[in-house]
């Protein structure tokens, strides 16, 4: 029998951890007898994953257009799994900060490479056509992407550049948050009116978004950068993954999914007219918007030249 292996050790250790609970293992042993084997689907939920693309019209390519953007918000949940770890990381050091960014941006690279499969992948014809069923809603509206801007820099970077002047982080959040860069795709200024696009995403997520900010205040990734020790802030490898993941989410994805967006909307069918309702072609562009996370990386003529010639 010496070949039989011991089982004593896990045995032990089962013991352990279900007094700890206070749980009697037998039971739980007993359970294993008649637990099902797992098998793939169930543990990725296949079947309720493919069960979410739901159309609002015949059109086949608007199949494309749902399952790209799940993959988006997919990508987005793993880009902030990421950022969130660097944030709550206790004695972090530039090893770990490095890795990390580097993980999410392979993921914004990834986002950034396929952008084509929306740009190609989708009859214009047909785009034109369900993209009505979809007035007033936008790709404006997803949350995730908005968090991942307040997890990734300070607040001041997100305020629109014509308000800077006026706050500070003594600002309330509530006032910098009617004053952040995409407030601008729906509000007039001058009246204060805001589109149905911006209303509806704010009654969903305002309130989230404000305590997200609150939060992330503090653990952003930049001011977990400046909490490294100097000599690791001038760490070559660790800047060079800050400037490219800034520049990935805020120049490249920026400028693929603009084209993508001239390619329909001002394509053979297209009105001009953006479902979201904003002034699109000045808004999307980063020459415009110039949203750094990271502006003490770049040099003055970097910054100037922000969103230029890309
Ligand atoms: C054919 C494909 C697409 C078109 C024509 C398009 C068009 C637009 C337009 C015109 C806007 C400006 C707001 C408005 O609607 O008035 C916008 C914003 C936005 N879209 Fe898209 N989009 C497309 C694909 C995507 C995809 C795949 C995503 C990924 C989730 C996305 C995410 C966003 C985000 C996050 C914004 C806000 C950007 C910002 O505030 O700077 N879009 N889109």
């Amino acid at each position: 029998m010496a070949h039989q292996p011991n089982h004593d050790f896990i045995i032990q250790e089962l013991e352990k951890k279900y007094k700890a609970i206070n749980q009697d293992t037998a039971t739980h042993l007993e359970g294993l007898l008649h637990s099902k084997p797992i098998t793939y689907w169930d543990y990725i939920q296949t079947d309720a994953l493919l069960s979410l693309q739901i159309q609002r019209t015949t059109l086949p390519d608007e199949m494309v257009f749902i399952a790209y953007h799940q993959i988006n918000e997919l990508i987005f949940k793993m880009i902030l799994w990421e950022i969130q770890q660097v944030a709550e990381k206790e004695a972090l050091n530039v090893v770990f900060f490095e890795d990390k960014l580097m993980r999410i941006s392979r993921y914004f690279d990834m986002l950034t490479t396929s952008f084509d499969i929306m740009r190609e992948g989708m009859d214009v014809e047909q785009y034109n056509k369900f993209r009505h069923t979809l007035t007033p809603a936008s790709g404006f509206q997803s949350a995730q992407y908005r968090l991942i801007e307040f997890a990734s820099t300070e607040l001041i970077n997100l305020i629109d550049y014509r308000f800077r002047k006026t706050i500070d982080r003594n600002t309330p959040f509530e006032h910098a948050f009617e004053h952040l860069y995409w407030q601008a795709a729906g509000k007039d200024y001058t009246t204060g009116k805001k589109s149905t696009l911006l209303i509806n995403f704010e009654k969903r997520y305002k309130e989230e978004f404000i305590t997200f900010m609150k939060v992330y205040n503090t653990k952003n990734l930049w001011s977990r950068f400046k909490e490294l020790p100097e000599a690791d802030q001038k760490d070559a490898n660790l800047v060079k993954a800050m400037r490219h993941f800034d520049y990935t989410v805020n120049i490249t994805w920026v400028m693929a999914h603009y084209k993508a967006a001239a390619h329909y909307i001002l394509g053979k069918d297209g009105d001009g007219e953006a479902t979201g309702g904003s002034d699109w072609q000045k808004y999307m562009h980063p020459k415009y918007q110039r949203r750094i996370f990271f502006p003490e990386l770049w040099s003055q003529e970097e910054i100037d030249n922000w969103g230029e010639n890309v």
